[in-house]
């Protein structure tokens, strides 16, 4: 996810067991010129593996240049992105505005599989708008031009991330394609994903949102699907710990000032749903650095643990806990 999915996030996802994480879409003409924010997309580390990495563009010459790219700074894995809907991306016949070009996806995946000997996956919506569903016939195209994998979303473009992903054209793909397809699209709970796996057959599932704030998301799922019991929900304590641990990851790389702003975001979904997360989040978008968001984090979940944060907002100095983690050890 473009803007989300950086090293922290996707180190903390891998802890809970994500199996292939993929770096948000970059863009191959800004890696071709060495644009500095597209190179810096694709760095990684040891603990960030294995990795995909998501290229868009419309060109086929500069995707097969940026997957050589891509593949020379260590990816793992490229894939195409086919299913962006942003304006931007699509005014420049990129994205989710291929899929209104068949021939045009196959000169693309063409040029990049003759460029890379990579993995190469293709991650397409259902198509362009309602009423035209191309995603079988550029499924097959991206099997047919040498994809090893197919990525299916299925919403049109016109769709955004609007109403309900639609399931059945997952089966369709699957029903029409050899290589292997991963379904995506309103994950947000284990069952949703064994009733994915269970309804279209897809041989794997990609979770996007459903992580945001909840990468327990991901282990409850694996062991949901193994047959075993599911973890019970974090402990308040867990979660302060993994939403602290995610915290200090994100500022060791980015550094005090741009971590913690980057940081917000998280926060906002670290806590949504939460009793008096509301109020936290009121708070959260004026705390600058990562010494007063971790204080602030910690009455947060005190005041949960012991009377609800709503009676810290009221009474700020009455938990005992809290005041005692405050004195000096
Ligand atoms: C903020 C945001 C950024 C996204 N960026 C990308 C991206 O860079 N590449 C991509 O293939 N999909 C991107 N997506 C789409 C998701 O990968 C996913 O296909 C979609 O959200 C549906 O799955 P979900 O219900 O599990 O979130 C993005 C979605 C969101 C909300």
């Amino acid at each position: 996810m473009a803007g989300i999915t950086n090293i922290p996030f996707r180190v903390l996802l891998r802890d809970f067991g994500c199996a292939l994480a993929f770096t948000g879409m970059i863009s191959a003409n800004g890696l071709v010129k060495e644009s500095a924010k597209s190179c810096r997309y694709l760095h990684s580390s040891p603990m960030d593996r294995p990795l995909a990495v998501q290229l868009f563009g419309a060109d086929p010459a500069l995707l097969a240049e940026g997957a050589i790219i891509a593949a020379y700074h260590g990816a793992d894995a490229v894939d195409i992105n086919m299913g962006c809907s942003v304006k931007k991306v699509v005014r420049t016949g990129a994205g989710a505005a291929l899929l209104k070009d068949p021939q045009q996806v196959a000169r693309i995946i063409k040029a990049v599989r003759k460029a890379v000997g990579l993995p190469l996956t293709v991650k397409i919506r259902s198509g362009w708008r309602r009423g035209e569903i191309k995603a079988v016939e550029i499924a097959r195209i991206a099997e047919d031009c040498g994809a090893d994998g197919l990525i299916i979303h299925p919403r049109t473009a016109d769709q955004g991330f609007g109403g309900k992903a639609d399931w059945g054209i997952i089966e369709a793909v699957k029903r029409n394609l050899c290589i292997p397809v991963i379904g995506n699209g309103d994950i947000r709970h284990p069952d949703d994903a064994l009733r994915m796996l269970e309804l279209t057959g897809c041989d794997g599932i990609m979770i996007g949102r459903g992580a945001l704030g909840n990468p327990w998301l991901l282990g409850e799922t694996l062991s949901h699907l193994s047959g075993r019991d599911m973890p019970h929900s974090p402990s308040f304590v867990e979660k302060e710990n993994v939403i602290a641990r995610h915290l200090e990851m994100e500022v060791d790389y980015h550094g005090e000032g741009r971590g913690s702003r980057n940081f917000r975001k998280h926060l906002l979904w670290y806590t949504k749903g939460l009793p008096g997360g509301a109020k936290f989040r009121g708070l959260a978008s004026s705390l600058k650095g990562k010494k007063l968001i971790l204080a602030e984090l910690r009455r947060f979940f005190c005041f949960l643990s012991d009377n609800g944060y709503e009676s810290f907002v009221r009474n700020i100095d009455t938990c005992p806990r809290y005041r005692k983690s405050l004195k000096p050890s």
